[in-house]
């Protein structure tokens, strides 16, 4: 669906990609922890649409901490931006609290019932395995981790009561409210690509009354998270909604699988960040199962090494700067698809991949003046190993979020009686070794389908430290263009010094293998007809990546959050006294 509507002096490093390696890893972890958080002027939150921004802002005002504002806007969304804000999938939290980095992993696992080839049952007509099948319908659905990760989160670090928390989005969704256009198109957009698939979905049933400019209730929604309010996680994994989950598997004709022990078992996972050196920053970003931190921190750390080489007078957006970055990128997208997977099924060698020394080895392949074909473009020997929004609270403590139903209204299917939207993350897996997904890219058997495993994700919610005290939060929905577009952004405004709206406002492009001779731009920021041409001449062809990423960030700048949100998307940025 996403698809169609779509160092200078570095160190790295942390070996590790879960608590329980963390004796095991060779590594050291960059301690950010020296100084405590300082005070800062205000809260400030920047999320994914207004109705989560003015309840962050109430949450923050409340005494709540970053975490408090962080699960509140996470249940408004749910309810306010429903073709991603979600109970029904998962995602990924950077936590800096009381000066100690955390990172909680809540991403969706296959269920108990599915296996390598667990897709080779859904072909189409020629007997392949049909693309479709794994991003539409109830097969396409992961267990999800949301509700679970919210509430995990909550346990350890909420200052105010879960139903608190709860309480906004369930007006929300009771009551009512006005609905974007821009949600409302993506609405039409996802039912009108759906139209003819064979894997029975039922958005209409709850999204066809959706109008721009009128009321809009959820009550079977209301009542799910009332639930939940009342019985916590437990009562989404074990009770009432957990039933209903599992009915909604097979609800008109569906071939899902996911089980009541599978909702039983679900588990998040604290897992160490990684942690990377950069420009005497230290960044926080996500480690594996996501891609998305080691593939952010090697191009921002092959960049820098470059940086007094090739990128020496090069101007941002130029040809030059685009082809670099394109040889970075294709680099980081080889090495993605063949050692990135989830820790706890596959050894991932996270330190590997960011060893100063391997980070510079890869930066020494970038061709300057040519584009080094794809076939040369073999994963590296490492020495072995949906939205967004980002919050920081008065006493400087941060959350950097990303979650996700990966396509627009994930698979389509609603739980019929509990009103929520579930995900299609099983289309993140190598579900054909070598087949492109959804977002075009590839993986093997690191990625492969496995009970309980969770698929490679590129959600890369990120904090940025400058002596232990919090620079900048930020992160953006977009699958595979999430480091890409970050690595830009990250690049404007400390290699640039360009101020943050700026940066977020810029125009972005991408690239990635297999499609190793293309550039990607967003429908946001065309590229200028000059710069088609030059790309042109150095062997490029230009492509529309079909969809926007959409940057949410905080900067600190003298003890003074600065929120700002993209220009392209319905984001809203708020400060909280
Ligand atoms: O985990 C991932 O990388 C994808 N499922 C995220 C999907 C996404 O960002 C959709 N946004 N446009």
């Amino acid at each position: 669906m996403l698809g169609l509507n779509i160092a200078l002096k570095r160190s790295v490093l942390v070996a590790c990609v879960s608590l329980s390696a963390l004796s095991a890893c060779g590594g050291h972890i960059d301690s950010p922890t020296q100084d405590a958080p300082t005070q800062l002027s205000a809260g400030a939150a920047a999320t994914g649409d207004n109705f989560s921004a003015q309840v962050a802002q109430q949450i923050l005002a409340a005494g709540g901490n970053a975490v408090d504002a962080a699960v509140a806007t996470a249940f408004t969304l749910a309810v306010t931006y429903p073709e991603a804000g979600n109970i029904g999938g998962g995602g990924f939290m950077t936590i800096y609290m009381n000066g100690q980095p955390y990172f909680l992993d809540y991403r969706e696992v296959a269920p108990a019932a599915t296996s390598p080839t667990f897709f080779s049952q859904f072909s189409t007509a020629d007997g392949k395995e049909d693309p479709q099948s794994s991003v539409q319908g109830a097969q396409a659905v992961g267990v999800p981790g949301t509700v679970m990760g919210l509430w995990t989160a909550c346990q350890r670090f909420c200052k105010l009561p879960w139903q608190q928390l709860l309480a906004p989005a369930i007006a929300l969704a009771r009551n009512g409210y006005i609905p974007s256009q821009d949600s409302v198109d993506n609405y039409s957009g996802t039912i009108a690509a759906d139209q003819g698939h064979p894997y029975p979905i039922n958005l209409s049933e709850y999204f066809g009354g959706m109008k721009a400019n009128q009321t809009f209730t959820q009550p079977d929604l209301a009542a799910t998270l009332d639930r939940i309010s009342s019985g916590g996680a437990d009562e989404f994994y074990k009770g009432k909604t957990a039933d209903l989950l599992v009915s909604s598997m097979t609800q008109d004709g569906g071939k899902g699988v996911i089980s009541k022990a599978d909702l039983a078992s679900y588990k998040p996972v604290w897992r160490q960040p990684i942690s990377f050196t950069w420009k005497g920053m230290t960044l926080l970003t996500a480690p594996p199962p996501s891609s998305g931190g080691v593939a952010l921190a090697q191009l921002l750390g092959m960049k820098a090494d470059l940086a007094n080489t090739a990128f020496t007078g090069v101007p941002v957006n130029s040809v030059q700067y685009i082809h670099l970055s394109a040889e970075m990128m294709k680099r980081v997208f080889a090495d993605r698809a063949t050692y990135l997977g989830d820790p706890d099924f596959v050894s991932v060698p996270v330190a590997g991949l960011l060893d100063p020394d391997y980070i510079a080895q890869r930066a020494a392949e970038v061709n300057p003046t040519a584009i080094s074909p794809s076939a040369s473009v073999v994963p590296g020997k490492p020495k072995f190993h949906t939205t967004h929004f980002s919050i920081v609270d008065k006493w400087g403590n941060a959350v950097s979020n990303t979650y996700t139903l990966n396509g627009f209204f994930g698979s389509g299917v609603v739980v019929r009686g509990a009103g929520f939207v579930l995900n299609d993350e099983m289309d993140d897996f190598a579900t054909v070794a070598g087949q492109p997904n959804a977002l075009g890219v590839v993986g093997g058997d690191a990625n492969a389908v496995q009970p309980g495993k969770r698929p490679l994700s590129s959600m890369s919610p990120s904090i940025l430290l400058q002596n232990g005290k919090v620079a900048m939060v930020i992160g953006t929905p977009g699958g595979s263009h999430i480091f890409t577009s970050l690595y830009q952004v990250l690049s404007d405004v400390y290699d640039y010094n360009m101020p943050l709206a700026d940066s977020v406002k810029n125009m972005r492009f991408h690239h990635q293998l297999p499609q190793g001779t293309v550039v990607y731009y967003e429908p946001y920021a065309p590229f200028p007809s000059s710069l088609v041409s030059e790309l042109a001449t150095r062997g490029y062809s230009v492509a529309n990546s079909g969809f926007n990423t959409d940057v949410a960030a905080v900067q600190i700048v003298n003890g003074n959050p600065i929120p700002v949100s993209d220009p392209r998307g319905r984001g809203a940025s708020v400060v909280a006294k």
